[in-house]
């Protein structure tokens, strides 16, 4: 009896540990079953990928889609939607919902609001606050909790950590690892001013400067030398703490963003205003060239997206009234696909830093690398097709995507979870089926 099974990729070039292979790819019960030539075998359904590549399932492990209130229009249903169309398997959400997500309680109610709803898998942080450090430990272990997540300076929302003694109690509560957004608060409010006077957005990477990030980032590392814990240091930004956590790879892993690696000061502000206002900030070239050099060397672990949309309305208002953030789940995987086709980066590190970054970093279980026995995620690609990334493309109800009208080489044809394909040819297939990414830490 020839073996049968739920799936068969067929005839694609695929991205294995091993490099790339020509492989087909059987899939049984949502994992990887065989990698290699599948002859005759059987499948209830086969997928024909000649000429695609298939990649490990791309996971953006810094979205925000918000919902409890949903005064930011983004929910988990349009949210992740937008990761399927994008190329992405599963998302890691962050807590600066209204309220925050900062309760064993404000976690289960967002997995139960993602099950039926959630097209990708999912895994939802816990915020930081002074009032839940006794909690931590415990809550940081939830099922479908990603971790702890701390904001050293106010962005979105009124999620804060801002002085060091707070902090340190944070880091000494569980094992974790932590994600942190870094940004002196202090820094930020002394030089509110400079945002308040010139009234444009141009000002955003002068207010929010270098030393306000680098003056965070050296502060948590102090703390978690300390406290024995190791640190995510979310969107790093500048030359400078690329510098500095170059020296601190045994205990800070780093992600940086594909804004911040594509956009650059002052041509961003001067063309898109406010719709280029993130925090930490888009900087100037010279910044942008350090993020790549940390691409090149290694120093950067993880690609997030900091997705994070804002209404028309919103982002209209007079800076710095605007609020910061921009969509980025579906563009992540067109955008860098565009950077590996111009020479900046290969394909498997985009891999690396996508897929077996997240996996590795995070311990998550049974994703991250197209390898026997691992989840069948996968982000199947066209390296050769040319398109226009445009607003209308994108699923995020906010409508807008900062790349609108960019000509992108390499794009997302089909995202498969666990075996199911849920986006097809920009055709989103079948129900939201999404689950709850597991992690070996709390298995
Ligand atoms: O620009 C940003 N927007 N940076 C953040 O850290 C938060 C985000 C948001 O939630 O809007």
């Amino acid at each position: 009896m020839p073996q049968t099974y739920d799936l068969i990729l067929r005839h694609g070039t695929v991205v294995t540990p091993n490099g790339r292979e020509r492989a087909d790819i059987a899939v049984r019960d949502g994992r990887i079953a065989v990698i290699g030539d599948l002859g005759s075998a059987a499948a209830a359904e086969e997928m024909d990928l000649r000429g695609l590549t298939i990649l490990p399932g791309v996971i953006d492990t810094q979205v925000h889609f918000r919902e409890p209130g949903l005064e930011h229009k983004e929910d988990l249903a349009s949210g992740t939607a937008g990761a399927a169309q994008g190329g992405v398997v599963a998302i890691f959400e962050m807590p600066n919902t209204k309220p925050s997500t900062t309760t064993a309680d404000a976690i289960n109610d967002k997995l139960a609001r993602a099950r039926g709803r959630a097209w990708v898998d999912h895994a939802f942080f816990i915020g930081a606050s002074a009032d839940n450090i006794p909690r931590l430990a415990e809550w940081e272990r939830l099922p479908g909790c990603a971790g702890i997540k701390i904001f050293m300076g106010s962005s979105t929302g009124s999620l804060l950590v801002a002085d060091d003694e707070t902090l340190a109690a944070v880091l000494a509560q569980g094992s974790r690892r932590v994600a942190v957004h870094c940004e002196d608060e202090g820094r930020l409010t002394e030089r509110k001013h400079l945002a308040d006077e010139a009234g444009h957005p141009r000002a955003h990477d002068h207010w929010r400067d270098v030393e306000t990030a680098l003056m965070a980032s050296k502060r948590l590392v102090a703390l978690a030398e300390k406290a024995h814990r190791r640190v995510h240091i979310l969107h790093v930004t500048t030359a400078e703490e690329m510098a500095f956590l170059a020296n601190h790879k045994d205990l800070a892993t780093v992600e940086t963003t594909p804004q911040h690696l594509t956009l650059a000061a002052p041509e961003c502000y001067e063309r898109l205003g406010a719709y280029a206002q993130m925090n930490p900030p888009i900087r100037g070239i010279h910044h942008r060239d350090a993020l790549w050099a940390a691409i090149s060397n290694g120093v950067v672990d993880v690609l997030g997206s900091d997705h994070a949309p804002h209404t028309r309305e919103e982002k209209d208002k007079p800076y710095p009234q605007s609020p910061s953030g921009m969509t980025g789940v579906q563009t992540l995987v067109p955008i860098m696909l565009d950077h590996v086709k111009q020479g900046r980066l290969t394909l498997e590190r985009l891999v690396d830093l996508t897929s077996a970054g997240p996996a590795r970093i995070y311990n998550i279980a049974g994703k991250g690398r197209i390898a026997v026995g691992y989840d069948a995620d996968f982000t199947v690609v066209d390296m050769k097709a040319e398109r226009t990334i445009t607003n209308d493309w994108i699923e995020s109800r906010c409508g807008w995507t900062p790349f609108d009208g960019k000509r992108v080489t390499g794009w997302p044809v089909a995202t498969i979870v666990r075996g199911r394909a849920v986006m097809r040819d920009g055709q989103l297939l079948g129900n939201p089926l999404g689950e709850p990414i597991r992690f070996q830490e709390s298995l």
